[in-house]
């Protein structure tokens, strides 16, 4: 874990896009993704700015939106982070929608086995009426959402699902729905020991969305990071 968090991960995120991708690394789908991430983050670490936590890169993203007209978590389990959000951002007219089963996660993640962090079926009591929860899987509860309202920007996506295959379908659907000027918070995206999840599931969907993601700030010794949407034009380095 140590030598993970202090050596491995700084060092591929130094030095990740000269490593060899060999026989070996394609042969073993987690590796594969550990290199394609220190392709993809290699351009960016030097530019990005890096927070002590997760609660400053929020603070930090919330600077650069401004007032978000909506916010959209995937991946609420007891409302830690949802919490901070609705905290601080006081505009009463702002949407925040909370998606999760609260059961926990549907496949194991890493060492996580299949219905880690569950809330036991509990939603979280937080009284505050521009809040909502969209309760069941997302490939479920997002159709019906996305049929009974438009989204409003600017807006922050939230993704704390750890899976690929829920990470997957939110971007698949709320992806293309994004526009310049969101904000897109994942929370386990720099993390090697699961590069085959989040990271993953962006870097396979990105060609297909039709976006320019630029990150804008990461966790430091963290995985999470904040990327705002950007006009097409604004390619990537
Ligand atoms: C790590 S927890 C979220 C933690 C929370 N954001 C926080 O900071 O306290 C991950 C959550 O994702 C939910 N989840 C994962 N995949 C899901 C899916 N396909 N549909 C609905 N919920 C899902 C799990 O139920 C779990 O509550």
């Amino acid at each position: 874990m140590w030598l993970r968090r202090r050596v491995l991960a700084p060092l591929l995120r130094r030095h990740g896009d000269r490593v060899f991708l060999g026989p070996i690394a394609r042969a073993h789908p987690r590796l594969e993704a550990i290199v394609r991430m220190a392709r993809w983050w290699r351009p960016w670490s030097s530019r990005v700015a890096y927070h002590r936590s997760r609660e400053e890169l929020y603070a930090h993203g919330l600077s650069e939106i401004g007032t978000p007209r909506m916010y959209l978590e995937f991946g609420v389990a007891k409302g830690a982070s949802l919490r901070w959000w609705v905290g601080h951002v006081t505009d009463a007219s702002t949407t925040f929608v909370g998606f999760d089963t609260f059961e926990g996660i549907p496949e194991a993640w890493g060492r996580q086995p299949a219905g880690s962090y569950t809330a036991h079926g509990d939603i979280p009591d937080i009284d505050d009426d521009r809040v909502r929860f969209e309760v069941g899987r997302f490939e479920e509860t997002i159709p019906g959402f996305l049929d009974a309202q438009e989204l409003s920007h600017p807006l922050v996506l939230h993704l704390d699902a750890d899976l690929y295959a829920s990470t997957e379908t939110v971007l698949r659907t709320i992806g293309p729905l994004l526009s310049t000027g969101d904000l897109v918070i994942f929370d386990e995206l720099l993390d090697v020991g699961t590069a085959e999840h989040e990271f993953l599931a962006l870097d396979d969907l990105a060609p297909t969305l039709g976006l320019n993601w630029t990150p804008i700030a990461a966790v430091d010794n963290g995985p999470q990071v904040a990327l705002a949407v950007t006009e097409p034009a604004g390619a990537s380095p």
